[in-house]
């Protein structure tokens, strides 16, 4: 069957990440790259984290407040479930490596902007060091959402669902500060180049055209 593959610059599929303050609208953009891609017949996974493995299960009840631990070892916890994401069995990089491209819903520079809530940014680049290591992103795409739009979405969704705030979703404030170490953190980690800011005040399909653009340009496309 011919399929239309997409390569990084180290000649695996590229792996693409989405971030944003929580609201700001990356999931429903992420799903709809992968509905592009997939009817262009690229290969695609979509994953998140932190995942549904066993450290990320934890994770979860921890941004429910089912389990209430230390931000020092929540932070700890992120990298780990992050490590098994990467290496793990059926994990990103043997997807990568597989020709399939994967676009993943947050990684290290979420925990570089939600784990500064508590903890120094420098702690938090250290412990993403090793897998940031084993793998970086090959584009971020950040949806740059208004805090207090975010914040009346996320309220709308938990009326909707009749759902708890989670941990990091209680103001406007806090997606703010959260914004700010989202830039901070980028500057740091990940080259500009690479980082991809899209005004999340532009509409779905506005938001997706301007994506799909970015990855034609940037990842070379092999027919097979
Ligand atoms: P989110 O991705 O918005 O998923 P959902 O739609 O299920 O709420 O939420 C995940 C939360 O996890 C978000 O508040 C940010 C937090 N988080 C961290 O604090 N550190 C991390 O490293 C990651 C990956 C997520």
């Amino acid at each position: 069957m011919r399929a239309v593959r997409l390569r990084s610059e180290s000649g695996r599929a590229p792996f693409i990440v989405f971030e944003g303050i929580d609201g700001s609208g990356k999931s429903t953009l992420l799903v709809s790259i992968a509905e592009r891609l997939a009817a262009e017949t690229v290969p695609v996974s979509v994953t998140r984290e932190p995942t549904g493995g066993r450290v990320g299960r934890l994770l979860h009840s921890y941004l429910t407040r089912e389990y209430e631990a230390d931000p020092g070892v929540a932070a700890a916890l992120f990298a780990a479930d992050r490590i098994e994401h990467i290496t793990g069995e059926g994990g990103m990089l043997s997807m990568l490596c597989g020709g399939t491209t994967v676009l993943c819903d947050r990684y290290f520079l979420s925990s570089c902007a939600y784990q500064s809530k508590t903890l120094p940014m420098d702690y938090i680049i250290g412990l993403n060091s090793y897998p940031a290591s084993l793998l970086m992103p090959d584009l971020t795409v950040f949806v740059d959402t208004p805090p207090e739009v975010a914040f009346g979405r996320i309220g709308a969704r938990l009326l909707e669902t009749g759902e708890a705030r989670e941990r990091f979703e209680e103001s406007a404030g806090e997606l703010e500060r959260v914004r700010d170490a989202y830039f901070e953190a980028a500057e740091r980690m990940v080259p500009a180049s690479r980082f991809f800011v899209l005004d999340g005040s532009l509409t779905p399909d506005e938001l997706a055209d301007r994506v799909m653009a970015r990855i034609t340009a940037d990842f070379k496309v092999t027919e097979e």
